[in-house]
């Protein structure tokens, strides 16, 4: 299989899965228990707490572990709001993860107003539009930080800086960031910042939310664990994964980003210029190096991907997340793309087992699958 859907999960490493499994197996112990294989596991815990840190520059007491970015983006909404119950306001934008756009949806339902910020045909931010957009009643600004579907970075430093003259939270959904770009949160003031496992090769079910020291912070789930930061006995051979996942990822990240670039800018500009119309969607700069969102005018994503599989390529139309409601990508809508344009797109996305020799197989399947949906076309 030829496996271009890094963006909506990755294999777990065979590093991480080595460190994890001690502790499926006899390292069973529960971490609050005094016990020594109590003792082994909250070890084993706090070092894992410290390797996820090191990845995103924060101090080990900044990090919480949780079950996957959606209940991170979650929590800090829960904490942000709820540390500041006079503020009805919370802006975000047009292209945000399913994830946080629900709960904007939900807070909506609650009385909350919600502001979406609308992207330029490259999938940019206006930050004059973010700036105008804040006012005293904004209890929380929440962005993701690399898009998942186009791979289309916003400005962060900028949006930081924003954020600090107009004194407003910060949450930055950076699941698709982690582990691509070079995160230093010493040197960036932000509240909260939401990650997941299952994409940087630790498995499914486990995150982490970072919360600044200075932050004041209201749990979702109250409890002792987690320093008081979140109830429930942690998942541990999950965490330790995540731990481990996140020192590969900090030693490899470099290498990788240059590695991963040259496959995917071998991928999308022969595609580019061996198909006919054939359109980025997206910036081409300050953009993920592992990404191409590319539009093949003329044919219906659903087909293609159908027609590849059976060819045994994997990659995706938009996000995996969006695939079971069967809705057109909100987030190629909200560039401007027309309904047959977003219909016509498909998302191939690289990463750490990606070889040369997928790509060379994937430029032979890719171009005829094309060229069969549009002489099929009605
Ligand atoms: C940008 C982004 N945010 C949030 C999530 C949700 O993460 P999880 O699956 O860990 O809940 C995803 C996963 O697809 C994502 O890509």
């Amino acid at each position: 299989m030829i496996y271009l859907d890094y963006n909506a999960t990755t294999p777990i490493d065979p590093g991480v899965y080595a460190a994890m499994l001690p502790f499926m197996e006899k390292e069973y112990g529960n971490p609050s228990s005094m016990c020594t294989l109590g003792r082994t596991a909250a070890h084993a815990l706090m070092e894992a707490r410290s390797q996820v840190a090191a990845l995103i520059g924060a101090r080990s007491c900044e990090v919480l572990f949780t079950s996957g970015a959606t209940e991170s983006i979650a929590t800090a909404f829960h904490s942000a709001l709820s540390s500041n119950p006079s503020k009805r306001h919370i802006v975000t934008s047009t292209t945000e993860h399913s994830a946080t756009r629900n709960l904007c949806h939900e807070y909506e339902t609650l009385g909350y107003e919600i502001t979406e910020l609308s992207v330029d045909s490259s999938g940019m931010l206006s930050l004059d539009a973010l700036e105008e957009a804040i006012s005293p009643s904004t209890a929380l600004l929440s962005l993701i930080w690399a898009n998942n579907e186009t791979g289309v970075i916003f400005p962060i430093e900028t949006i930081i800086e924003i954020t600090q003259r107009k004194k407003v939270t910060l949450h930055l959904d950076a699941v698709q960031a982690i582990g691509k770009i070079p995160i230093d949160l010493s040197k960036l003031p932000i509240d909260y910042l939401s990650l997941s496992g299952h994409k940087i090769y630790a498995p499914k079910g486990i995150g982490a939310l970072y919360v600044h020291r200075h932050t004041l912070f209201r749990p979702l789930f109250p409890g002792s664990q987690e320093n008081g930061r979140r109830g429930g006995t942690e998942n541990v051979a999950s965490c330790i994964a995540l731990g481990k996942a996140a020192e590969l990822a900090h030693q490899m990240l470099l290498h990788e980003m240059k590695r991963e670039c040259a496959l995917r800018d071998r991928l999308e500009k022969t595609l580019l210029e061996k198909i006919e119309g054939v359109s980025l969607n997206g910036v081409k700069k300050n953009r993920l190096s592992n990404t191409s969102n590319l539009c093949f005018h003329g044919i219906q994503a659903v087909e293609a991907l159908l027609l590849l599989d059976l060819e045994g390529l994997c990659c995706s139309a938009g996000s995996a997340c969006n695939t079971k409601s069967k809705t057109p990508s909100h987030v190629l809508s909200a560039m401007g793309l027309t309904h047959d344009e977003v219909s016509s797109s498909l998302r191939f996305s690289v990463g750490r087992f990606s070889t040369e020799e997928e790509i060379d197989h994937a430029l032979n399947i890719i171009p005829r699958v094309v060229q069969k949906l549009r002489e099929l076309a009605p």
